[in-house]
């Protein structure tokens, strides 16, 4: 594999033949023509701005931004303000909220728009403790009446679109992904992504597809979907049984952003490019520095552990030397470290499995 076009990867005007409908597609959210129908999941502490504009580079046509609550009167938090639009980033910016009020999340959409958003993304999909107690997040998925509320409020007050993401229920006896699909296109929303699991599920089992697909033939909006997607092979699978418009990836990211172009080369019948140590290595290093520039040195510092942690793990490299990173004080230490990965290893040649 050339070097090159590794580097390259994800330029605009690269069409994904998805056979199971044996025709070309893209995604259309509103005004916005996705040409890479594979979208980066929101992740809190993961889909941070320099994350995404990897995954993005790497052929993701979209990236949402970690969930931002919806109460604006909190989002001069140190939290907060590192998950708030920029104007820099890859067109269609996506900003996600999360809350439980219409009015306050219609407020946080707006200001989000003026900030930047040029599509709200509401999560009606995240099982986390915290928003659920506030019954926000996939809680919502129980109370159909405040979803719809909700939705038309926040479509209301913004001009851009605005996309919801759910789970597939509440629990495994009330798997109402449908009513709220009906809910959401009656309201306006213009996509709508489904996790393949209830909340009770939380992330354990397996994703199943069974009731994406239903909704796929039930609505007319363009239905993302998500769940368990890490290999091209498995995104092949999903797209064939769901009839999905579009794909997201979350975990199966972390540690290999070049993933989305995998899949792309995978879907028009292309054998995924694997990239050798050599240009991991320099994706690390470039991730790094923008993590240590985004966040400065100590928060840097600390969130590239994570990261490096991921890429390291998929590298096969030693639990004692991924330790060892997570000990470096400094980030001139962590770009060292890196540097020196090819010599930790002597086999500078070896590919990592796609
Ligand atoms: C660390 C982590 C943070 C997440 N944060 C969010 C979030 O902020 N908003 C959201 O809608 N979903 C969130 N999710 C759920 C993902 O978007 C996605 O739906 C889920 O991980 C399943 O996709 P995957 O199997 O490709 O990871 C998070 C998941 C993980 C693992």
């Amino acid at each position: 594999m050339m070097i090159g076009r590794f580097l390259r990867s994800g330029f605009p005007g690269s069409f994904i033949l998805i056979e199971s409908s044996s025709r070309l597609q893209l995604l259309q959210i509103g005004p916005h023509i996705i040409h890479s129908p594979l979208v980066l999941a929101p992740m809190a502490g993961v889909a941070d701005l320099p994350f995404r504009r990897l995954c993005r580079r790497f052929g993701a046509g979209m990236a949402v931004t970690e969930m931002l609550t919806a109460d604006t009167s909190k989002w001069d938090s140190q939290k907060s303000r590192f998950r708030l639009p920029v104007l820099d980033e890859a067109e269609p910016r996506v900003v996600q909220i999360a809350g439980a009020e219409p009015a306050q999340l219609a407020e946080a959409a707006q200001r989000s728009v003026e900030l930047g958003a040029q599509i709200v993304d509401i999560n009606m999909g995240c099982p986390a403790k915290k928003v659920c107690k506030r019954a926000a997040g996939s809680a919502l998925l129980r109370e159909e009446k405040l979803v719809a509320e909700i939705l038309q409020s926040v479509v209301k007050a913004v001009a851009v679109p605005v996309t919801l993401k759910i789970r597939t229920g509440w629990d495994l006896q009330t798997r109402n992904a449908m009513a709220i699909a009906r809910l959401a296109e009656d309201a306006g929303i213009q996509a709508l992504t489904i996790h393949g699991r209830t909340r009770a599920c939380l992330f354990n089992g397996e994703a199943e597809y069974d009731t994406i697909a239903e909704v796929v033939d039930g609505v007319d909006i363009p239905v993302i979907a998500n769940g368990d997607i890490t290999s091209p092979q498995q995104a092949k699978a999903v797209l064939a049984h769901t009839g999905a418009a579009a794909l997201m990836i979350g975990r199966g990211a972390q540690g290999q952003p070049w993933l989305f172009d995998q899949i792309k080369d995978f879907l028009n019948g292309e054998a995924p490019s694997i990239p050798t140590r050599r240009e991991v290595v320099a994706v690390i290093l470039e991730h790094l520095s923008a993590m240590h520039e985004y966040y400065g040195e100590t928060m840097g510092v600390r969130i590239a552990r994570k990261h490096v942690g991921w890429y390291l793990q998929k590298l096969q490299i030693e639990r004692t030397h991924r330790k060892a990173f997570n000990q470096l004080p400094g980030s001139e230490q962590q770009l060292e470290f890196i540097n020196q990965l090819l010599l930790i290893t002597n086999n500078n040649k070896q590919e990592i499995a796609a």
